[in-house]
């Protein structure tokens, strides 16, 4: 991951979250993260942070992030950590013990690259 340097502007966001909503067909081998529910679980983070009063945070859609079988997946930046959200339980605990109290969400964050 880059290093900011000392011209570059602050971020425009605290923390940009990338929730994974591609879906491939029925029955492609690699599945996808929208078949396992992450649009519903987009839509959720979206409502709850609002309603958290989360400031400086930022959730979107992405295309397939390239982890299509650890999905369905999300990845929060700077930080670039991974989660693997199954359930609304685990999209708060992301949001409170993440986004809101700096932390990390034991348990459900993914393996980082080699
Ligand atoms: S479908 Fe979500 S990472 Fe590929």
């Amino acid at each position: 991951m880059g290093t900011p340097l000392p011209a570059d502007p602050p971020p425009y966001y605290a923390t940009h979250v990338f929730v994974c909503t591609n879906r491939r067909p029925d029955g492609h081998p690699k599945g996808s993260c929208a078949a396992r529910g992450s649009e519903r679980l987009r839509d959720y983070m979206k409502a709850r942070a609002k309603e958290m009063g989360l400031v400086g945070i930022r959730i979107n859609s992405a295309g397939c992030l390239d982890r299509c079988e650890d999905g369905p997946c999300l990845v929060a930046y700077p930080e670039g950590v991974w989660y693997r959200a199954e359930t609304t339980a685990d999209i708060d605990r992301i949001l409170t013990e993440h986004l809101r109290d700096g932390g990390r969400a034991a348990g459900l964050g993914l393996p980082g690259r080699g």
